[in-house]
This record gives structure tokens, sequence and C-alpha cells, in this order.
């Protein structure tokens, strides 16, 4: 009874009219500045999107997209940054015991060079996306040490230089903060964490070197289990340097008051030390889309993108992927969709706008101050 009105006030309150989904942020949109231009002013230090290699996208038939795609992608100043959505995981890198293929993550890698976008690179040890032999192997624990320095030797190697940083561990924790039993675990307990994050400083000491996970954006438990992963590590004196929040949100589920947990959260990471980044950003909504779920997913982007600008050891923010049609959501979620900012023509999501105004500092509720240091360019909310 209360959702009419409850939906009307909303749209109000955020003045979505409809006819302000559907906006042109193509590469000829004129003089409006992208995406990770803003950012930059912001004080981070990019705004990107995940790209997947065409091999990898062609799933989604719509190869005629391309071109224009990869202009936003690439030649705009949307994004300032990119990550290979699937291309260096271990499926791709390491099919085989021994056997190495980094194709499909050059294609993305390479061409971040070639544009001169920053690079994320995703992710050394995960449960999923993990090469079936790796699940099939009668391990004892030094054979899966070994197994799990290798890869990180070999894979953080060849790209060695070229990341600004790693996902070292990919999704360790439950979401009771509790350890995942996944292959790794079962075998090496906890270890397997500080295995993997002394490898890979070892290989490649000026990347930085990320835990990421999903459901770290409120408080609760699983944030707890990761802080205790950062606590774990600081104390054994391993080299960790950064907390992903990927981020892949729900736009029905969100509140208003979500931006200040999500800044909670993020500065609860940097008194830890370590700088945060939103990694693989995403708002998905119940399909077909509407003008309610649409603002609400206007909401969502923006109190993340506005809690991360507020807060001066999140770095960053990709999406993950910035065109509807490439999205993994719709696979993974079926009934969702649409969690991206550019529709499958093109035109851009109301959320477009609200990143936009994340990034403008229109999320501060108090009158502003400049933050002192480098980044005088933040407003502080208090
Ligand atoms: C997803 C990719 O986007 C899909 O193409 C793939 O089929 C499955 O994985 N958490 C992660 C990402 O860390 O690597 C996942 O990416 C999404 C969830």
């Amino acid at each position: 009874m209360h959702l009419p009105s409850a939906a009307s006030l909303l749209l109000a309150a955020l003045s979505l009219p409809l006819a302000s989904a559907g906006k042109d942020h193509g590469p000829g949109h004129g003089k409006k500045q992208g995406l990770n231009t803003l950012a930059k002013k912001a004080g981070l230090k990019y705004f990107g999107s995940a790209t997947d290699s065409p091999g990898q996208r062609e799933r989604a038939g719509l190869e005629a997209s391309y071109a224009k795609y990869d202009e936003i992608m690439w030649k705009s100043d949307e994004f300032g940054q990119t990550t290979p959505t699937n291309g260096q995981k271990w499926l791709f890198v390491e099919p085989a015991p021994g056997i190495f293929n980094y194709t499909e993550g050059e294609i993305v890698a390479s061409k971040a060079k070639k544009h001169g976008k920053h690079l994320r690179c995703h992710a050394l040890v995960w449960h999923s996306q993990l090469a079936p032999w790796v699940e099939t192997t009668e391990w004892t624990k030094e054979t899966l040490r070994a197994a799990i320095v290798r890869h990180i030797t070999k894979v953080a190697g060849h790209w060695k230089g070229r990341c600004y940083a790693w996902d070292v561990v990919n999704e360790a924790l439950n979401e009771d903060g509790t350890w995942r039993e996944s292959v790794f675990y079962k075998v090496l307990g906890e270890e397997y964490i500080t295995l993997a994050f002394k490898t890979a400083a070892k290989v490649d000491p000026h990347a930085k070197l990320y835990y990421n996970d999903y459901n770290l954006e409120l408080p609760g438990a699983k944030v707890e289990g990761a802080k205790r992963i950062v606590k774990m590590l600081q104390k054994q004196r391993v080299k960790i340097d950064g907390m992903g929040l990927q981020a892949h949100l729900v736009a029905e589920w969100g509140s208003p008051a979500d931006i200040d947990r999500h800044i909670e959260v993020m500065r609860g990471f940097g008194s830890l030390g370590v700088e945060v980044a939103l990694t693989e950003l995403d708002v998905r909504l119940q399909t077909p889309y509407n003008t309610t779920n649409l603002a609400l997913q206007k909401r969502s982007y923006k109190n993340i993108v506005g809690a991360c600008v507020q807060v001066k050891e999140c770095i960053g923010v990709t999406i993950w992927d910035f065109y509807d049609p490439f999205s993994w959501v719709p696979y993974v979620f079926p009934g969702e969709g649409a969690p991206l900012l550019w529709f499958e023509d093109f035109t851009t999501h109301p959320a477009y706008d609200g990143v936009v105004e994340a990034l403008t500092n229109k999320t501060r509720r108090t009158p502003s101050k400049p933050a002192k240091g480098p980044r005088s360019s933040r407003l502080l909310r208090d």
C-alpha cells in the first residue's frame, strides 16, 4: 500500500523522468567529459571497464556492434583502465598441467597498452573457472603448493610490469566469513592464501596485490573475514596492498543509506593500511527494466561511486563491462539483466548520470571543504 507512493517519492527525489534514459554518450557525444576524466578530477586514479576478448564475447552474437563498442572502450575518455573479464583465469592460461596459453589475456592486455589504459589483472587463485585438472588431481600438500607456485610464477611472470594490480586470491570466503571449501583450502588450509601472495610479491614486486571478493560492500561477517585475511598476511609480513570490492549489486536491494555503510566499510579497510577499489561493479535489475528499477539502479551506482570518491583509500572504479549485451548477468541470474551503463543501442542508462553526479561530488551531504594533501580536488563530507 505504501509502495506506489514510495516509488513515486523516490522518483521525484531522484528527479528522474524516463526520458533521461537513453542519452547518447557514444564517442560522438560532443563536449561532455568522459567518466575517466571526471574520476581523475575527483581524485581517483581511474574509472575503467572490464572487457572480454572477442573470442569470449562472440556468444552475444552482436559482431555488428563491435566497431562502436571498441570506440567507446578504447578511444573515448570514458575509461582509463581495463580488466580482462576471462582471459587471465586459470582455465584459459593453464588448461593442462604446465601448459600455458596467454592468447586470450593478451588480446585485452595488449590493447590496454596500445591505448594507454591501466591494466588490472584477474585472477591468479580462484575456485571457479579453474582448469578441471586442478580439481581432479589427487594432491598432497607438497604437490599442490608446487602447482600454485608454478602457476603464479608463470602467469604473473608473463604479465610482469604490465599490471597495475593483480587479484591474487579471489572469493576465498563464505558469506559468514568462514573459509570457502575450495580445492586449495581443502588441501592446504589458509596457508594457500599466504603462499599465493608471497609468490606474487616475489614474481612482480611492483604490482599491487589484492584480495578480491563479492558482498564486501556493506558491513557484516564477510567484511570481517576479509579484514582477517589482511591482518593474517600483515602479521606474517606478507605483502597485501589492496582490497577489491567486486560490487555486483542488485538495484532492488539498495537503500538510500547505503552510501554511509559503503563509506564505513571502505574506511575500515583503509584503516588497515590497504587501498580499496571497486573491481567488478554492476547493478542488476529484474528485466524487463522500467522507470522505477532504472531509478533504483541509478541510486545504487551513485551511492557506491560516491562512497569511493569520499574515501581517500578508494583509488578506482571498474565496471564489469559497460555494454549490457556483453554482461555476464543474464547468463548467471535468470530474469535479471541490464546491469551496466550502456543499453544495447548504445544510449546510456540513467545510472550513467548517477555516476557523473557521484564523480562531481554531488553525493556529499554537508558543506564541503577541500581535502588536504595530494588529493586536494576531493571534497569531504565532514
Ligand atoms: C564472470 C565473467 O564475466 C563471465 O564471462 C564468466 O562466464 C564467469 O565469470 N566474480 C569474478 C569474475 O571475479 O571473474 C566473474 O566474471 C564474475 C564474478
